[in-house]
């Protein structure tokens, strides 16, 4: 009986030290250095192109991470959805196969409707008020909402607002959109924005959203100008029509396990790595969107129609009863802490 149990114990144990090490070498190499920092690869894998803000930020991480830890820390970045796309890039952090991404906060609607916040219409005006109300109380605890999932959000890193592209017809007002049918990043409240203007929708990977504007899967999307340069959408699309109804926000999620299992001497270089990264993504969001929207105009291949102030409060009085139909979706405390960031 004694002898059995040493043996259940031992194997047990064997168990418990092989999948440590299973974990640890998903993400890293060879333990210890003399500065204790720990020789490893970590991935960051992430869907959008190269000259955007996401992989500026995922650059400039990379830099800084590799250069402190005297390149005892490789971090390689996947852009383009070339390792994983929006479908499998989160269960493949979860399993540690990747311990980065930074993906579109409305792309996790299904796990915490709170994700929502970057889809209500018209709410904030400015890259600045966006990362208020990330970096505070409410944005905070959403970012830290996929705990259970053993993931962790770190930071909040920011695109631009959204403009709507279409293949069919210039839109000027809501009615223009009737019978449309556009891509969304997710479902919830981005479907109910195209409800309510009388038009459908369909959620679309974005590795995916270029074939299905040339082939007339649908008619339109909305996307941040980096997003729509970047990609060429303006090439298989009609007509641009700027504005800003929504926003692209991003949050930097890490795998828990991957996280805790680095000593502080390792996590001291990734963390500020990050917050160089979270800078540099957000001094550099608006000009790349704004030069991407040049580049565009340059281009003379799509109809681009800016709004007047009165024809965007056409689409916002429309659109206005969204607001009561989310509070409790949302979460009431969380939408007035960011009304009261967007008054400013
Ligand atoms: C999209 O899917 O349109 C964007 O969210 C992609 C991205 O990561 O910016």
């Amino acid at each position: 009986m004694g002898k059995k149990y040493s043996f259940f114990v031992f194997l047990l144990m064997l168990v418990l030290v092989l999948s440590a090490c299973n974990d640890s070498e998903k993400a890293s190499g060879e333990a210890g250095s003399d500065d204790g920092v720990t020789k490893m690869t970590v991935k960051f894998s992430h869907v959008v192109a190269e000259n955007t803000p996401k992989h500026r930020g995922a650059l400039a991480m990379k830099e800084y991470i590799e250069k402190e830890s005297d390149g005892k820390i490789k971090v390689e970045i996947y852009p383009n959805s070339s390792l994983f796309g929006d479908q499998d890039e989160y269960q493949n952090l979860v399993a540690n196969n990747i311990q980065f991404i930074a993906p579109d906060l409305s792309k996790f609607v299904g796990n915490n409707p709170q994700f929502n916040m970057p889809s209500v219409p018209f709410l904030f005006k400015n890259d600045e008020q966006a990362i208020e109300f990330w970096d505070g109380e409410k944005g905070q605890e959403i970012l830290s909402s996929l705990t259970g999932d053993g993931v962790l959000g770190l930071s909040m890193w920011p695109n631009g607002g959204k403009h709507l592209t279409n293949d069919v017809k210039p839109i000027k007002e809501p009615a223009d959109l009737k019978g449309l049918k556009f891509r969304t990043q997710g479902g919830q409240l981005l479907e109910t924005i195209y409800k309510t203007l009388g038009a459908g929708s369909e959620s679309i990977p974005f590795g995916e959203l270029y074939t299905a504007l040339d082939q007339g899967v649908v008619d339109g999307q909305e996307n941040t100008f980096s997003n729509i340069e970047s990609k060429k959408f303006h090439e298989v699309q009609k007509y641009m029509t700027v504005m800003n109804h929504t926003r692209v926000d991003y949050a930097i999620f890490t795998n828990t396990k991957f996280w805790e299992s680095m000593n502080d001497a390792t996590r001291k270089i990734v963390e500020a790595g990050i917050a160089e990264g979270t800078k540099v993504a957000r001094e550099e969001a608006k000009s790349l969107n704004d030069q991407a929207f040049d580049k565009i105009k340059e281009s003379g291949s799509i109809e681009i129609l800016e709004l007047t102030p009165e024809q965007v409060e056409e689409f916002r009085k429309v659109l206005a009863p969204i607001y009561e139909e989310y509070r409790d979706v949302i979460g009431a405390d969380v939408l007035d802490a960011a009304l009261e960031i967007s008054k400013k």
